[in-house]
C-alpha cells in the first residue's frame, strides 16, 4: 500500500489526519474510558505510555503503508474525537479490516458515520479495495448499528474468539463489498 503519513481527508464537520505525539493526552483520555472499551480488543488503557507507543507505531507504519490510521478531529474546535483505521491489508484479495472508536461524550451525533463514510470511500475509490470487513463483539450494538448504517452485512459468527483480561467473547463478522457501496452511492 502507498505511504499514508501525508494523507488527510476532510468531511463536513471533521478533519481526518494521522495522529501526532501532541495527541497522546487526548488519546489517553478517550481510550482509558471503560465505557468505550467494553468490547475493545484490549482493556482500558492505564498509562500514558500506551498512547505514546501507539503514536510512535503509527509514525513508523504509516510511511511504510502497513496500515492506515486517522485521528478524527472536529473542525470547529480542533478536538480529537477518536480514531478510525483500515488495517490487515491483503493486497492480492483487495481486502482490509476496519476499526474505530469515539470519545464517549461525543456519541450520538453522527461523527463516526461521517468519518467512516469518508474512510470507506477512500478505501474503495483510492486503494482499490473490493471488500472491507469488521470483527465486533456481537453484544456491541452501537458498533453493529454503525456498520449496518454503512451497508455492511453480518456474515458470520465465531465462538470464543477473543480473550481480553481473561474474559472470553465471541465475534460477529461483517463485510461490505465494493459492489454494495457502489449501489448505495
Ligand atoms: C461504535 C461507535 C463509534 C458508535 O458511535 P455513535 O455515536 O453511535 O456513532 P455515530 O457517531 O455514527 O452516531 C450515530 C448516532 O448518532 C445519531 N445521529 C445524530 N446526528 C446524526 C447525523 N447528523 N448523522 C448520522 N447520525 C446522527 C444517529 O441516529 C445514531 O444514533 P443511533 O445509533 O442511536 O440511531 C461508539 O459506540 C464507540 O466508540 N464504541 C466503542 C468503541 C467500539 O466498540 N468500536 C468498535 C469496535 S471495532
Amino acid at each position: 500500500m502507498p505511504a499514508f503519513n501525508n494523507l488527510q481527508l476532510t468531511t463536513e464537520r471533521l478533519h481526518l489526519r494521522p495522529l501526532r505525539m501532541s495527541d497522546a493526552p487526548a488519546l489517553f483520555g478517550i481510550f482509558s474510558d471503560a465505557r468505550i472499551m467494553t468490547y475493545w480488543s484490549t482493556p482500558p488503557w492505564t498509562t500514558m505510555e500506551t498512547a505514546t507507543n501507539l503514536v510512535e507505531r503509527d509514525l513508523k507504519a504509516l510511511p511504510a503503508g502497513e496500515y492506515l490510521s486517522f485521528g478524527i478531529v472536529r473542525s470547529a474546535d480542533q478536538q480529537l474525537l477518536g480514531t478510525c483505521s483500515l488495517f490487515r491489508f491483503v493486497e492480492q484479495c483487495r481486502r482490509a479490516e476496519i476499526g474505530y472508536g469515539l470519545a464517549y461524550d461525543t456519541w450520538g451525533n453522527g461523527y463516526m458515520h461521517e468519518a467512516l463514510t469518508a474512510l470507506v470511500d477512500y478505501g474503495f475509490a483510492a486503494l482499490n479495495l473490493n471488500r472491507i470487513e469488521a470483527d465486533i463483539d456481537p453484544r456491541n450494538t452501537a458498533s453493529a448499528r454503525s456498520l449496518e448504517r454503512l451497508g455492511f452485512q453480518r456474515e458470520g459468527f465465531l465462538r470464543e474468539r477473543w480473550f481480553v483480561d481473561g474474559v472470553v467473547s465471541d465475534s460477529a463478522l461483517y463485510g461490505l463489498l465494493l459492489s454494495d457501496w457502489s449501489v448505495r452511492k
